[in-house]
């Protein structure tokens, strides 16, 4: 698949009804912007695979998102926003050369899957389709593209929903604004375009009709899952696609054997892995790349924010935050602590209420703490990395380690107990 195919991602809109200062692209579903999710759907499809995305509002934003992000990803700028159709020619430079087929779709729908775009290609291939429209059908497709078909079934053209009569409004099928076609078909089309029409925006939805007269072929390629055109137009739309998404990863949880108590209440990121037999309580937040094993209990109230791996049978209870930590087999962290930037071995016990003091504020770096196997950290206490606390060695409860702990060593910093004889009795009697 991969040589042959080129996606064009129409990100240059402002998302006005999001009201931010913040291009509606880059706004985040757990971390990530909703036009990383798209990039990487397309970029499944196959090692190097070029995305061209169309950027134009707030374009240095979202364009230094891309540079920091993605090496397979070319911009182009759409100065002004005449419609989905004059973005979409704006990628004509870049494809001269290009005799593939290529893949169109939205940076604001960031809940499409791979899966469905590479059946999308298929279904465009099998057929020798010439311009394949990915279209779904809504009990409510307000707002949407309409599909019109001719009494044969055949695709015909889009309507707009600004633009269709009431006959046309009741048709439940609609545009997903994805499109697969055969580039060197279809390109003459964007310069063809006109704006005649209720919004006087060139609409990349006339290419259908602009096919039909070249005597192409045009395909609609029905998908069954609506969730994932889901396309995000304000923070309403967003919060529901956050939902969407998390319900999709618990969905796929639930079916390979992990047990979610609350799936109402607990967040897990689509990159995060977790094996069958785990247990994951309620209220817990599980956000970017994680590993957890199997046999692991999580929760309730635990949040894991990232880059951490659990090993088999590890427990992380309530009201921890873990961070960049690697955790091995048949380890506990139960209580209320913070582990950051740390790698810890197995059968190691961190007491309730520990941190890890992973940064420094003033140089603004982060070190890592290595605890070994068996190590065993008393309530309370502070690990300030840089530090190696080796094997077995046994840290006393508020302790605050700067220094290297040597192998089953024990190691406290905390002042002796004092204790004055009769102290409450001399001080009632006083009184
Ligand atoms: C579009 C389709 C509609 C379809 C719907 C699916 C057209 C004319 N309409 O409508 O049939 O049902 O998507 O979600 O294509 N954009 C640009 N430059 C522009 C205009 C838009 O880059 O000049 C980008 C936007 O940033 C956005 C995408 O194109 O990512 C879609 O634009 P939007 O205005 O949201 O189109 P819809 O009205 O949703
Ligand atoms: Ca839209």
């Amino acid at each position: 698949m991969e040589k042959e195919i080129k996606a064009i991602i129409l990100a240059a809109g402002k998302g006005k009804r999001m009201n931010s200062t913040m291009p509606k692209v880059l706004h985040e579903i757990f971390s990530k912007p909703l036009l990383g999710w798209v990039i990487e759907a397309v970029q499944k499809l196959g090692h190097e695979i070029e995305s061209i995305v169309v950027i134009g509002h707030q374009s240095h934003d979202v364009e230094e998102y891309l540079n920091n992000n993605y090496k397979y990803v070319k911009t182009t700028f759409q100065k002004e926003q005449l419609g989905t159709g004059h973005a979409v020619a704006q990628a004509i430079p870049l494809l001269n050369q290009f005799k593939g087929d290529v893949i169109i779709t939205c940076g604001d729908t960031p809940l499409i899957t791979t899966k469905t775009l590479r059946n999308l290609i298929k279904y465009h291939r099998e057929n020798d389709s010439d311009l394949t429209v990915m279209t779904a059908k809504f009990d409510n497709p307000k707002g949407y593209g309409r599909i019109i078909r001719s009494p044969k079934g055949e695709v015909v053209s889009i309507i707009e929903e600004k633009d269709a009569n009431e006959t046309q409004k009741e048709i439940k099928e609609v545009n997903t604004g994805v499109y697969c076609a055969k580039w060197t078909k279809i390109r003459h089309a964007f310069t063809q375009l006109s704006n005649n029409n209720a919004q006087g925006e060139y609409y990349l939805t006339d290419i259908i009709t602009w096919s039909k007269k070249q005597n192409l072929k045009v395909l609609g390629y029905t998908t069954d899952d609506n969730n994932e055109i889901y396309g995000i137009n304000s923070r309403k739309n967003l919060a529901y696609a956050t939902k969407l998404m998390k319900d999709r990863k618990i969905d796929e949880l639930l079916e390979s054997g992990v047990t979610i108590v609350d799936p109402q209440t607990t967040y897990i990121s689509p990159e995060t892995q977790i094996e069958p037999d785990t247990i994951i309580y309620p209220n817990t937040y599980i956000n970017g790349k994680n590993k957890i094993a199997k046999f692991c209990k999580i929760g309730p109230m635990t949040h894991i924010r990232g880059n951490c791996e659990v090993g088999e049978g590890s427990k992380i209870g309530n009201f921890v935050e873990l961070k960049n930590a690697k955790i091995a087999k048949k380890s506990n962290v139960c209580h209320l602590s913070y582990i950051g930037d740390a790698k810890i071995g197995s059968n190691v016990n961190i007491g309730a209420g520990t941190i890890f003091a992973n940064y420094n504020s003033i140089t603004k770096e982060k070190k890592k703490s290595v605890l070994s196997d068996g190590v065993s950290i008393g309530s309370n206490s502070v690990i300030v990395a840089p530090v190696e606390i080796k094997q077995d060695a046994f840290i006393a409860a508020m302790s605050c380690i700067t220094k290297d702990v040597e192998e089953s060593s024990l190691a406290m910093t905390r002042s002796p107990q004092k204790e004055v004889k009769n102290w409450v009795k001399i001080k009632k009697e006083k009184n």
